[in-house]
């Protein structure tokens, strides 16, 4: 993790302040460099050079959201649209310190209600619970059920997409017509 400083801070204060003083805006070119931060807040979940490059370049050239909580932003999530239909998420997260604060669930809903309206369905790739994580206790099952929580449900588990320590689950939300 040479060159990423792990920073858990800012939010940790009470779950009040975070619940009291959130927002969510489209995504700019200059909340890249704090999306980096936040990303570097997350060593497991963001383990991978090569992923945290993809979401580097995702948080510079897609379109997003951030979701701010005491007039810092705290979180964001990147996305692209497929065939006029679909909207996937590419890259999501919240900063260490401020997870488990509804920023997450902010940033879903406020993705549903500004994707095109012909939208039918949110998409999401994460971690399989086919790959194992042992020793992690916060790790991709809370993920998952986060996004179960948020209305996604598990559909397929592709074979051969990342690599034989990683399989991909794809978990799909349809979104009323
Ligand atoms: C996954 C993530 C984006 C969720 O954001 P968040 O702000 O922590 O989520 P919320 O506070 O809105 O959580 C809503 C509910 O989801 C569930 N949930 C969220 N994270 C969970 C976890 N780690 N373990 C168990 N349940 C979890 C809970 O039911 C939670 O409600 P509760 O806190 O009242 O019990 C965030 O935790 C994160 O950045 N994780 C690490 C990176 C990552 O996994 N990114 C997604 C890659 S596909």
């Amino acid at each position: 993790m040479a060159g990423w400083r792990v920073d858990r801070g800012r939010c940790s204060d009470t779950a009040d302040r975070l619940a009291g003083e959130r927002s969510v805006r489209p995504l700019r070119a200059d909340d890249a460099a704090v999306c980096d931060t936040i990303v570097a807040s997350l060593p497991h979940h963001f383990g991978e050079a090569g992923g945290r490059a993809d979401c580097a370049r995702a948080v510079r050239s897609q379109a997003g959201l951030v979701v701010s909580t005491g007039g810092e932003v705290a979180g964001f999530l990147t996305w692209r649209a497929w065939y006029g239909t679909s909207v996937e998420i590419t890259w999501m997260a919240v900063r260490a310190g401020c997870r488990r604060s509804g920023l997450g669930t902010a940033l879903i809903q406020s993705l549903v209600a500004s994707v095109p309206p012909e939208t039918r369905y949110l998409v999401v790739t994460t971690l399989s619970a086919a790959s194992p994580e042992p020793g992690v206790s916060d790790g991709y099952a809370g993920t998952r059920i986060f996004y179960r929580r948020s209305g996604f449900e598990p559909i397929w588990e592709p074979a051969g997409w990342w690599n034989e320590r990683n399989q991909a689950v794809v978990m799909v939300r349809a979104l009323p017509g």
